[in-house]
Formats: structure tokens, sequence, C-alpha cells
């Protein structure tokens, strides 16, 4: 993505936001004035990558070049596209990096101009932006409505960001033909905490957000697979294309677990409590007037994983879980896929310190049988796909071994 040096630049950090929710990577290039706007800072804690801004930067043409990173993407996006940047688009200039990266590419290039009416409607710019369609680069917008500036309206609005979203996707889309590796396919997904309830008021629950799951079940969808995602209490968006089914119990979550089977791949990123409450009160447990706290007696929660994974006839060709430890983890992993009859456990460390629980993103082992793989750290949404290629792969190739 490339950052003109607009008012509108501000709406980046969203449009990233968005963009990678929806698991897409996003590198960014940022025009001189851009950076008036917004800081590489930001927009770099965004993306969780380096951010690009100088032609001339010896360490960056090493690393990645001009070239290459005008190459090393499926589409160049360009928001806000300033009417300056337009006109050096159009003229064929290559005097920063934006400009010598849009002259190099060889990918789609998707223009979102934004600027005041009387900008957007001067002859000059009228011209480059014929001249840019005619080369085939696409435009989406500028949007009518009121300007950044008092009193100002007309059309040289930054169309909305889920409009663009909607633009850079169809635009992507023969792209994105090439990722459907799962089309045909049912994978059920897990995600988010159990609460397993002491009285109608008060359950035991664990620090699970649901964003592993959530982006699980999202990136497979997104594969071309039809997606049943069981869901704990969360406070997460629906992935779209998604079957979502809410559950609030451990055992609630079993059963709708069986009864979404057959699958072809199931992942259980879910954080299911071990234990509940023995028998639940059905009235509010009173503070008692002698003093002292109730006895609460645990008794265990089935085991999802391993009761699907040992389910004969209906286990799903592949089973994925997730191993969530403190200490030890790749030893308690291990033990953990043999225990269970998965066929590969991701482990996480859960500890603290790690700050996983809750948080963007993630640092996992992928344990099958006769390897352990540790992935570096990357985000929630990035492990998601890596996951569900790889697990395609394997279903992929269990098939042709198969025939
Ligand atoms: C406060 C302020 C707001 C601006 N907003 C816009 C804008 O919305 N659209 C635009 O085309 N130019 C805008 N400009 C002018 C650009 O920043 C200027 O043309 C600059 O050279 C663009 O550089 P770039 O295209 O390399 O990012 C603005 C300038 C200022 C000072």
């Amino acid at each position: 993505m490339i950052i003109g040096g607009g008012i509108a630049a501000y709406k980046c950090l969203d449009l990233i936001r968005r963009l990678k929710e929806r698991s897409h990577h996003v590198r960014v290039v940022m025009t001189k004035a851009a950076q008036q706007f917004v800081t590489p800072l930001s927009v770099g804690a965004l993306t969780n990558e380096r951010v690009f801004t100088d032609l001339f930067d010896l360490g960056d043409e090493r690393e990645i070049g001009h070239i290459r990173l005008s190459r090393d993407t499926d589409i160049v996006v360009v928001a806000p596209a300033t009417a300056d940047l337009i006109a050096r688009m159009a003229g064929g200039h290559a005097d920063d990096l934006a400009t010598a990266v849009l002259l190099a590419t060889d990918k789609p290039v998707l223009l979102a101009p934004a600027m005041n009416p009387r900008m957007w409607l001067n002859p000059a710019t009228r011209r480059n932006v014929t001249q840019l369609a005619n080369d085939g680069v696409r435009i989406v917008g500028p949007a009518v409505g009121e300007m950044a500036e008092r009193d100002e309206e007309g059309v040289g609005r930054l169309v909305e960001v889920s409009d663009l979203v909607g633009a850079i996707e169809t635009a992507l889309a023969p792209e994105l033909a090439k990722h459907r590796i799962l089309t045909g396919r049912h994978v059920l997904v897990t995600g988010g905490p159990t609460h397993e309830p002491i009285d109608p008021v008060r359950y035991i629950a664990n620090r699970s957000s649901g964003k592993q799951g959530y982006a699980l079940a999202a990136a497979a969808a997104r594969s071309g697979a039809r997606v049943t995602l069981v869901s704990g209490p969360v406070s997460l968006p629906e992935p779209p294309g998604v079957d979502v089914v809410h559950v609030t119990t451990a055992a609630e979550m079993l059963k709708a677990v069986q009864a979404a089977l057959p699958a072809d791949l199931a992942i259980f990123a879910a954080a299911v409590a071990d234990w509940r409450i023995a028998s639940p009160r059905s009235d509010k447990i009173k503070k008692s007037s002698a003093g002292g706290a109730p006895a609460l007696e645990l008794v265990e929660n089935p085991d999802i994983l391993k009761t699907i994974a040992q389910s004969g006839s209906t286990r799903p060709r592949l089973v994925i879980g997730f191993a969530a430890e403190t200490l030890d983890v790749l030893a308690h992993a291990k033990k953990k896929l043999k225990a269970k009859g998965a066929d590969w456990i991701i482990a996480n460390d859960v500890s603290a310190a790690a700050g996983i629980m809750g948080g963007d993103s993630n640092a996992v082992h992928l344990i099958t049988s006769d390897s352990v793989e540790s992935w570096p750290q990357m985000s929630k949404a990035e492990v998601a796909s890596k996951i569900v290629e790889r697990a395609a792969a394997q279903l992929n190739a269990n098939r042709a071994a198969a025939e």
C-alpha cells in the first residue's frame, strides 16, 4: 500500500486494520508528505512490518530494493492518492520511492483519490486521471460529501474504508481464487473459552479471547471451505461466510461439535474448561452470615479433542488440537498428541509473560508424529493462514495417496 500526503491519510490506519483482520499481508510505502499526517510508527505498529519511506536508503535497497518491493505483492493500493501523486504517476515520474514502485510494478494498481473538489475537478487532474485509467490503473472513488475544510462539500472524499476493502478484494479476486485450496471441504473449528456455571450469576472461565479460533475459521472460509465455528462466549464479530454456533459450556461445545460432523478437517482451538461444578446451583449462593466460603466440588469435563480424534468412522480425516502450556511447552504438547490421538498439535506458550492470551500475535510450534516445527512470532491471522495452508496440503496429499 502507498499512503499519499492527504488529510485522509489517517483513514489508512483503519484500512490496514480491516485488511489485516481479513488476513491480508500489508506492506506500506509512505510519501514524505504522508508522514506529515500519520507517522511511520503508527503504520508500522499496525502492519507489524517495517515501513518504507526512502528511495535512497542503502539498507532497504540491499534488503528488499524498490524493484522487489514493487513485485513482491499481489496488488499496489494508493490511498489516499493525492492530486500530486496522480500527476506524477501520469507523467511517469520516479523521483521518490512511491512513484518508483508504481512505475516499476507489474501488478494491478488501485488508486483511491482524495482531495478538495476543486483539485479533483481541475482540468489538469481530469487529464491525469483519464490518462491513468487508459493505462489500466483502477480507480475507486472519490465519493461525494463534506470535506475536511469548513463549509466545503462536493466530490473528493476518500471512499469509505469498507468500500475500499471491497474494491481491493474484487481486484484481487483472480489471485485469491488461486488460494481457494479447500473448496468442497467442510472444516470444523472451535474457538474461545467455555463458561462453567457456579450459580445463575457466577461461572468459571479462562482468559481465551477466541481470536486464534476466529482467525482460523476466517482463513478456512477464504480458502473456499464450508466452515462451522463452534464458539464459546467471546466478543468478536462473526467472520464472514462462516456458520457460527454459539455455546457456553464444554458439554454444549461437545454436543455442537458432534452435531456438525462429518468434517474433513477439525481444528480445536477453544480453551475448554477441564472441570465444571458438580452441581451448579439454580439460585444465587448467598453469603453466609456465619462467615466462611462455600466448598465448590469440581468434576471433569468431557475431552472434546480426544472424543473426536478417537471417534472411529466419524473422525475427520485431519484432527488438529491446540496445546496451551506455561511450562515445558514442547514436552507436554508431544504427550498430548499421543494421549489424544490427534494428528497435529499446535503448541503455544500462554504464560502471562508471553502475552498470547488475548493478544494479537502468537508464536507456535507445529507438532506431528515425527516432527516439530517452530514458527516465528506472527499475527494470529498469519498463523491461521499458515495452518490452513498446511492442512489443505496434507488433505490433498492424503487424497492423492488414496487414489
Ligand atoms: C493540511 C493539508 C492537507 C492536504 N490534503 C490534501 C488532500 O486531501 N489531497 C491532496 O491531493 N493533497 C492534499 N494536500 C497537498 C499535498 O500534501 C501535497 O500536494 C503533497 O505534495 C503531496 O505529496 P505526495 O503526493 O507525495 O504524498 C494537503 C496539504 C496540506 C498542507
